[in-house]
């Protein structure tokens, strides 16, 4: 077999990094692409270089922007496989920083494609960080007759109300493990962007016959998530709340049901699917298959932190947010024998020994707040 050479773009950050170990231990050669975004990496711990000390040293990396059509194609030289992971990635902050996100979400997935339909490359097989948040709300039925039942997005008049549940004429819902197949209706600038660059990447994919596959991820955890961006990442903004001694901010009342899944599992999904021999354009939810509540996992965190801080429900709603979403991950174990395999308690657990070990967070929660206030993106 010729040697495997593996492109990660986004590959200095979170998932990405994971990623480029995976990779090398199953024996890929990997280049990173990272512009090294500094609401990324800007608290971090870098070298001189300005590259997060947790990359793994046996990557070549490349300093440079996807949205660069010369970085890019430079980059694309002798490699076989493509991981498209960098992108601005903040539901919230996506509905003020409209032109940046569809710049460098959306026309960046351009920028690249436009580079891969030239021909003048070896890509084999490719595969894209797609995002749960295109879903919009997840699947529900009926809590009465157990009937599947797509709902109405809830109107401002319920929100403002402080209804938080889901209701579809004077009926009850519940909400079930969410499918590839639900119809997509993203709420927010960052899900629309994720929507766009997934079929983009899928129709040029097909049209140039490279395999491809959309990787659909839920709220992902685990180390090296940027613990000082107030704008993505659930657990890392908690965690960066109580070790400030403050609670963490919880929008709704709390109950709203998310999956959250580890890192390794997001990277094995990835390396999986760069591997297999499968001709196809597909898309492939991956996520633990198991709902846990906001509040909850704010309790949990605190308890891992030992420190005695509930979390502060704010009763209020964040424009874009969706009730309740988590994964039916039965098609990418179907499609490429790939299940969770990582334990929650001790990701969990994990993730905060990592966070003893990491640069105290700075909270900028209270900003990013005071910025959706006065978009008036919260109800
Ligand atoms: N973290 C999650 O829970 C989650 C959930 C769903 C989808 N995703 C998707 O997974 C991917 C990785 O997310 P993450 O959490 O690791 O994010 P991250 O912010 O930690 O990593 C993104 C990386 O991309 C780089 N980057 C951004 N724009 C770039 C550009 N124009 N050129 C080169 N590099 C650029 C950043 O510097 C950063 O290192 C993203 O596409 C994101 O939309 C993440």
């Amino acid at each position: 077999m010729s040697q495997r050479h593996a492109l990660v773009t986004g590959g200095a950050g979170f998932i990405g990094s994971h990623l480029v170990d995976t990779l090398l231990a199953r024996g890929f050669d990997v280049t990173v692409l990272d512009c090294l975004l500094p609401q990324v990496h800007g608290e971090a711990e870098c070298d001189a270089q300005g590259w997060p000390v947790y990359l793994n040293p046996a990557a070549r990396r490349i300093k440079g922007d996807i949205l660069d059509d010369g970085v890019f194609e430079g980059a694309l030289k002798g490699i076989t496989h493509l991981a498209h992971l960098a992108a601005s990635v903040g539901v919230g902050q996506s509905m003020t920083n409209i032109v940046d996100y569809t710049r460098n979400n959306t026309m960046a997935a351009a920028v690249m494609l436009e580079i891969l339909s030239n021909g003048n490359h070896s890509v084999e097989r490719i595969a894209v960080a797609s995002s749960m948040s295109i879903y919009g709300e997840g699947e529900y039925r009926s809590a009465r007759t157990g009937q599947p039942v797509v709902p109405a997005a809830r109107s401002h008049q319920q929100l403002e109300s402080r209804d938080w549940e889901l209701h579809s004429q004077g009926e009850d819902l519940e909400p079930v493990p969410t499918t590839e197949d639900k119809l997509l209706q993203p709420s927010s600038i960052y899900a629309v962007n994720k929507r766009d660059h997934e079929e983009m990447f899928l129709s040029v994919g097909r049209a140039l016959r490279i395999p491809t596959t959309a990787l659909r991820l839920f709220n992902a955890y685990g180390s090296r998530q940027a613990l000082s961006n107030p704008y993505t990442g659930v657990a890392a903004i908690f965690i960066s709340r109580l070790l400030n001694e403050q609670p963490p901010l919880v929008f709704e009342d709390g109950n709203q049901k998310r999956d959250f899944v580890h890192v390794l599992d997001v990277a094995n999904a990835f390396a999986s699917v760069l591997e297999s021999e499968r001709v196809g354009w597909e898309i492939c939810n991956v996520g633990s298959g198991q709902a846990i509540t906001v509040c909850e996992i704010a309790q949990l965190l605190a308890r891992l932190l030992h420190k005695n801080i509930a979390p502060q429900i704010l009763n209020q709603y964040r424009v874009g947010d969706i009730r309740h979403c988590f994964a039916d991950t039965s098609r990418l174990q179907r499609l490429f024998g790939v299940t969770p395999k990582q334990d929650f308690t001790t990701g969990m657990s994990e993730l905060i020994d990592w966070v003893q070990t990491a640069r105290r967070p700075v909270d900028r929660s209270l900003h990013s707040m005071a910025e959706l206030q006065r978009s008036r993106l919260v109800i």
